[in-house]
């Protein structure tokens, strides 16, 4: 079964609403003139919460072909939550997808497996998808192996996805978030099939064909060729890179 690639950028807290604007438009026209064709590799942005506006509003005058979404979303639906964000507020800007669980917002801000599985059914209760984020870091690597801490999370976040469920999985080792040094493609290939295993066995082997696992950190357009010729790996979820028009341009129109 075949799975559209997905090369996704989030920006983090980067990028400032008048450059945020400017660079959706011209990475538009850049891949338009480049010939680039969607229906082969979806991109897609992640910008800040407070330029997701105008990025709808771009997105669909202009008919880009560019799909977006949010970097994270409460797992409330309303209520008292002071700076918090629900994922019906996401819908309505026609967020495609939200990043759930990144390792930064489990270590800065605490977020359990628990409440990684919570946001992940408010992304999909509102028809979101969730791209939900997993990944050891290098005492974990060192402790247990590349593979048991992001099954185990993986595991706990698909607790309250049905199998009907568009999702998408995002393998990051948190060694290799904004320090240069990726995993090599065969390590990310190893880690990618064994969360391909635990979609099946949770949701089976349909699910698990047809579910796009990304790989994240450190990803350039000069290694994202390595990463693409991998079987298990069906895209990337781009930091620092993402920033860099050019270069984030030549990721989505990568060689493998
Ligand atoms: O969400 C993106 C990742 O944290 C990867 O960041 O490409 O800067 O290493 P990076």
């Amino acid at each position: 079964q075949s799975r559209t690639p997905l090369i996704a950028g989030n920006w983090k807290m980067n990028l400032d609403h008048l450059q945020a604007i400017a660079f959706v438009q011209k990475l538009a026209w850049s891949l338009k003139d480049a010939g680039h064709n969607y229906a082969d590799v979806e991109a897609a942005i992640f910008p800040p919460f407070t330029d997701l506006r105008s990025v709808q509003t771009l997105v669909s005058a202009d008919k880009l072909e560019l799909a977006y979404g949010a970097q994270d979303v409460s797992q409330h639906a309303s209520g008292a939550y002071t700076g918090e964000i629900s994922g019906a507020f996401l819908k309505q800007l026609d967020c495609r997808y939200v990043i759930i669980g990144h390792s930064e917002r489990r270590t800065l801000h605490a977020e359990t497996d628990e409440v990684v599985a919570a946001k992940t059914a408010a992304a999909i209760a509102n028809g979101i998808v969730p791209i939900i984020c997993v990944g050891e870091t290098a005492e974990d690597l060192e402790k247990h192996g590349p593979s048991a801490v992001p099954v185990a999370q993986l595991t706990a976040a698909l607790s309250s996805v049905q199998s009907a469920s568009d999702i998408v999985v995002a393998y990051e080792p948190v060694w290799a978030i904004g320090s240069g040094q990726a995993a090599t493609p065969e390590q990310a290939e190893a880690v990618c099939a064994a969360l391909r295993g635990v979609l099946e066995s949770t949701l089976g082997s349909d699910v698990a064909a047809k579910t796009r696992i990304l790989y994240g950190g450190s990803v350039k357009s000069t290694n994202i060729g390595g990463f693409m010729k991998q079987p298990n790996v069906d895209g990337a979820l781009v930091g620092g890179a993402s920033l860099d028009l050019t270069e984030f341009a030549s990721i989505i129109r990568y060689q493998k």
